[in-house]
């Protein structure tokens, strides 16, 4: 089905380098592929080290005019690209779903939370004050002043292609950096898109900047940024692994680095919670995007006391979840990204019932009709899940439910703990005492209680332990763009 867009130059197939919309050095082209059936409908720029350094380039001429002007401007610049963005959400949205596969519902939510950020950044820029530091000795005038750090190569996921990309571009632009991003291979379309419209905006040139490349030529971008001391800072949104990649090759040149990793995510359900809220937490957090969240719940303890009952309570509602095509309004799940996550995910099935897992739902890949390709897997939910399942130390990133039992704080705690993870934990119960005890002792940057839908531009996200560093979101995430100077003044006297 062709992808019909009111504006269709918002479907961008070229890098974006220094105000210009190019193809790559090279003549190769990286074709981007539907989830749902497979077929490619797309292709952009494979591009290698020239096209990162020409980016790089550009963003380090533009850096010292961007970050020179008022604060103000910059904060109208954001602006006037939120009101494009906005204005162009039906568009952005069908982008989204078509290269990413999630519904088309799911995907307008997605442009509203990745506006939210642009939003938020565009009233934070104005307001990043620093310090008087009250006169320590007569005549010496000492301030500490927050300035941009520089050049931000930002390098963003598949799962949310607007929302991440927005929250990384937003603060970076606002605190007065340039940037030079890199999308994911699988959906680079949203980004061009977005930096289309941010062209739009009247951003200038070279304070934006994009390559595309597909999976084999990614080291070749990121290597070069990696090495390049004019690039001052990396954010990234992926997995572990590569985060310790980047962090081990940008030591050469002692870059900042913000990395949200990956997640495993605990969600607790004591015997005195509100069984209804739990199991509509846990459907919110589990199910949005089809699992493939980092902050998506992996292993779900319940207590052996009301163990039946909400495994009962919860399979009735995965059970009514309608899969299908991004395109269908009605579906509630798409496809998976590839094949390549569609097969860890069953691999995680297979290995759990091995270990003694009992399948009360799903546990297959699926296709309701003859255009599905292969990246559907049925919405599963796995009972008497133990520590001995590979689900239980890595992420599925998948429509997969685990549910462990346990028979007291002390276990849970220790269980929930029992990660390499940290990045979001969930847990219900109606004990007041147990809120805050719980929530100190659970070792993640985020925590849900009593509430699945953590997600919002005013709140600090991001991870502890191998989940990484650095937050997103609220005055803190202008703080991992900004460095702090300190200025004495003397001979005041
Ligand atoms: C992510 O999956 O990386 C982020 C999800 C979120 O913003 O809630």
């Amino acid at each position: 089905m062709p992808l019909t867009l009111t504006r269709s130059d918002l479907l961008q197939q070229q890098n974006f380098i220094n105000g210009r919309w190019c193809d790559g050095i090279g003549s190769t082209r990286h074709e981007v592929a539907d989830p749902a059936t497979g077929a490619a409908f797309a292709s952009v720029p494979d591009s290698g080290a020239a096209d990162a350094q020409a980016a790089t380039a550009a963003a380090q001429a533009a850096f010292d005019g961007w970050r020179a002007l008022p604060a103000r401007d910059r904060a109208r610049f954001l602006k006037r690209w939120n009101a494009l963005i906005v204005a162009n959400t039906e568009d952005l949205a069908k982008i989204i779903s078509r290269e990413q596969g999630k519904p088309l519902a799911e995907a307008r939510g997605e442009v509203a939370y990745g506006s939210a950020y642009v939003e938020w950044f565009s009233e934070e820029a104005v307001r990043t004050y620093g310090e008087i530091i009250p006169e320590q000795v007569r005549g010496k005038k000492m301030m500490a002043t927050r300035e941009a750090v520089g050049v931000v190569a930002a390098i963003t996921p598949w799962n949310f292609p607007l929302a991440m990309i927005a929250r990384k571009i937003a603060p970076a632009l606002a605190a007065g950096c340039t940037v030079i991003a890199k999308p994911a291979e699988d959906t680079p379309l949203t980004a061009l898109a977005l930096v289309k419209l941010a062209e739009e905006a009247g951003i200038p040139p070279g304070v934006l900047n994009i390559v595309t490349s597909s999976r084999e030529k990614v080291a070749e971008v990121v290597g070069a940024w990696l090495a390049d001391s004019r690039v001052r800072k990396v954010t990234f949104t992926g997995s572990t692994a590569v985060g310790k990649h980047l962090a081990r090759e940008s030591a050469g040149t002692l870059k900042r680095l913000s990395l949200e990793l990956g997640g495993n995510a605990p969600f607790i359900v004591f015997d005195d919670a509100d069984l209804d809220a739990a199991v509509g937490g846990l459907m919110a957090a589990k199910f949005r995007n089809g699992g493939q969240t980092c902050v998506s719940p992996n292993r779900v303890y319940v207590h052996h006391a009301v163990y039946a009952e909400f495994a009962q309570r919860l399979s009735a509602r995965i059970e009514a979840l309608r899969m299908g095509p991004a395109s269908r309004e009605d579906s509630q799940i798409g496809p998976m990204i590839n094949s390549r996550a569609v097969d860890k995910i069953e691999s995680h099935v297979q290995d759990a019932l091995a270990r003694g897992g009992k399948l009360l739902l799903g546990g297959k890949r699926v296709r309701n009709n003859v255009a599905d390709g292969p990246n559907y897997f049925a919405p599963t939910v796995i009972a008497e899940a133990n520590h001995d399942m590979a689900l239980a130390s890595e992420e599925t990133f998948g429509p997969v439910v685990a549910l462990f039992r346990f028979s007291d704080e002390e276990e849970v705690l220790r269980l929930a703990n029992d990660t390499p993870f940290g990045l979001a934990a969930y847990f219900y119960t109606r004990d007041i005492v147990r809120v805050s005890r719980v929530a100190e002792r659970l070792q993640t940057g985020i925590v849900g209680i009593n509430e699945g839908a953590l997600a919002s531009e005013a709140a600090p996200f991001g991870g502890v332990k191998e989940s990484g560093y650095g937050r997103e979101g609220s005055s803190h995430g202008l703080d991992d763009y900004m460095q702090t100077k300190y200025q004495c003044q003397g001979g005041l006297a």
